[in-house]
């Protein structure tokens, strides 16, 4: 659906890139996550892809056709959750939905349900201004919500919110995917890139470094863990093992052997520690 070949951007215009030559296609109805560090490039590319900062070098291309960045039909087919909650403070969150929908041709979605899904119906009436910065940030994902979008870019979406809330936001993602909408996510946290994405390119320092489901790239890269709780000389000792290499698994087979195991359950790598294998860095740096 949407192909980006080659992008680059530089923000001083010089060979100084804060994307620096990423390609990556993104299927029809997929969540295609772009997981990364703080300065990665995550926001810039998303900017790029929906026309907010310059096209500078590299393609874009929706479904085999160039993108026309000052298309109306475009504009009315995108869907977009920034990271910084740009709302009109003065207005109430209802007001600043209806607001936004008078923008948009065709069928919008209904705004005070929109509020609801995202848990501020009680706070539809409140001015934006006197909102906390979560209630924003939902107020901004709600917001991205009113058009329908077929296409929806969503950066941090999650990030900041308690686990209750946060969990609302994932299944509403997830139930948008169901209803065929696709789906760009950046985010840096690795457990809302593997739960949600379908495929995820890692990016750092404005590369992509990997590319694949989180599947894939657990079991292409991660390491295979058992851990195992046992008694030995009437102490309960706990080892990690790795499946991968012979004389732990050989170690694990004895320990089984004797029947002293209290507990035992396989690990297996998770997306920042197979980040941290591919880059040498964390995700939180
Ligand atoms: N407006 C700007 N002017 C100049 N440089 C910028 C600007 N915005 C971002 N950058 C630089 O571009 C690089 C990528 O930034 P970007 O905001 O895309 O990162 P990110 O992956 O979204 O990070 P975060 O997780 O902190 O949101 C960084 O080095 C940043 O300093
Ligand atoms: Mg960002």
């Amino acid at each position: 659906m949407i192909q980006v070949k080659n992008l680059y951007h530089s923000y001083s215009e010089d060979d100084n890139y804060a994307v620096d030559n990423i390609s990556f296609e993104i299927k029809k109805g997929e969540i295609f996550g772009f997981l990364g560090p703080s300065g990665a490039g995550k926001s810039t590319t998303q900017k790029i892809l929906i026309g907010l900062l310059s096209h500078q070098k590299g393609q874009i291309l929706l479904d085999g056709q160039a993108v026309d960045f000052k298309s109306r039909e475009r504009l009315n087919e995108i869907g977009v959750s920034f990271e910084i909650a740009n709302v009109y403070k003065k207005l109430t969150g209802l007001e600043n939905l209806e607001f936004h929908a008078k923008m948009y041709k065709g069928q919008t979605a209904d705004p005070l349900s929109l509020l609801d899904m995202v848990g501020l119906k009680d706070a539809a009436n409140k001015k934006a201004g006197e909102y906390s910065k979560g209630m924003l940030q939902r107020l901004v994902f709600a917001r991205s919500m009113i058009n329908n979008p077929k296409i929806w870019f969503l950066d941090e979406p999650t990030s900041g919110l308690d686990p209750t809330t946060a969990s609302k936001i994932k299944s509403i993602i997830k139930q948008k995917q169901k209803e065929g909408t696709t789906i760009f996510l950046t985010t840096h946290n690795m457990f809302t890139a593997d739960e949600l994405c379908d495929r995820v390119a890692f990016l750092n320092d404005g590369k992509i470094v990997a590319l694949d489901t989180p599947r894939n790239l657990k079991l292409e890269h991660g390491q295979k863990l058992a851990s195992v709780e046992y008694e030995k000389e009437g102490k309960i000792v706990k080892e990690t093992l790795s499946m991968s290499q012979a004389d732990s698994v050989e170690k694990l087979y004895e320990i089984m052997k004797k029947g002293h195991v209290d507990t035992i359950h396989s690990q297996e790598a998770t997306l920042e520690q197979i980040f941290i294998k591919l880059t040498g860095r964390g995700l939180e740096e």
